[in-house]
């Protein structure tokens, strides 16, 4: 069993824990929530409309004494980039591994993440989007901008009105895919839209004069960002080094180098 915390119990985090509660691989440890929220105190069963469990929602401020005593291997984090330093911290002093499926982040804050995780030797996953068709995605597009350089490319993403980053992590990360590949200096414009209860959609078009291809992924239940991250819990489990879902996944497509194009 991989004894698993959840950080952030919302919309997403309520999922993750109802699936580690049905599983036989992963066992619940904890559960966290902001600091002075009004799920402090509750019993996560309590929360899911389910029998009591046990394991009682607590302050993110208590994540790193709740992680020592629980022998936790891994959190899944669905959370603020407000948890993420007090998260890693903890995870490194009691040498547990982390799902980051967190949005929003500075360009600073995942370099600080990026060099603590290294520094330290901690084990982290960081999944900007955890679901597995939209990493198979990344993958494809990759060898679709390889083949087709001159086309134009354009991203657009629908997300429920409460979602706050703009434009999406996963479609800024389809962005970059897309212009590893394509000559220097191609910037790919990406278009967000707001809208009602929209789980995620994604498409990337792209056109010549004469033709045009699309590409879509569209996520229909938040199950599927929690089938991801229990994938990338399991991978990470016992793991150090810092990964993506490409790695989870293996399905690594390098950025093609100017000695492969020669
Ligand atoms: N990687 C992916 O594929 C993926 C998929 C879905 C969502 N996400 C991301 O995951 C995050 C959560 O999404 P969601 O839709 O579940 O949002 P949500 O329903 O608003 O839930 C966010 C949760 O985070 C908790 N939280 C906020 N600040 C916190 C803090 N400082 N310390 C500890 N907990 C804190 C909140 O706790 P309280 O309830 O106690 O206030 C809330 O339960 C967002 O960044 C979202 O973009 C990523």
């Amino acid at each position: 069993m991989i004894k698993t915390a959840v950080c952030g119990v919302g919309r997403t985090g309520s999922e993750v824990l109802r699936a580690i509660l049905d599983s036989e691989q992963f066992q619940l440890t904890a559960a966290f929530c902001s600091p002075g929220s009004e799920k402090t105190g509750r019993d996560v069963g309590d929360l899911l409309n389910r029998n009591n469990t046990g394991i009682i929602i607590r302050e993110i401020t208590q994540i790193e004494q709740t992680l020592g005593e629980t022998l936790t291997d891994v959190v899944i984090d669905f959370s603020n980039p407000a948890t993420t330093r007090a998260l890693l911290r903890a995870c490194k002093k009691n040498r547990a591994a982390a799902v980051l499926c967190t949005t929003g982040y500075t360009e600073a804050e995942q370099l600080w993440m990026n060099e603590f995780v290294r520094h330290n030797k901690s084990g982290v996953v960081f999944a900007p989007n955890v679901t597995l068709g939209v990493n198979v995605l990344l993958a494809a597009l990759r060898l679709v901008a390889r083949a087709l350089p001159s086309f134009d490319y354009h991203i657009t993403e629908t997300h429920h009105s409460k979602k706050y980053d703009i434009p999406s992590g996963t479609a800024k990360k389809l962005a970059a895919a897309i212009e590893e590949e394509l000559p220097e200096g191609a910037e790919v414009p990406i278009s967000a839209i707001r809208a009602g209860g929209y789980v995620g959609l994604h498409t990337v078009m792209l056109a010549s004069d004469y033709e045009r291809l699309s590409l879509t992924h569209e996520s229909f239940s938040r199950r599927a960002f929690v089938e991801g991250a229990l994938v990338a819990a399991e991978f990470i489990a016992g793991k150090i080094g810092w990964y993506n879902m490409e790695d989870v996944l293996g399905m690594h497509v390098a950025p093609q180098t100017a000695a492969d194009a020669v």
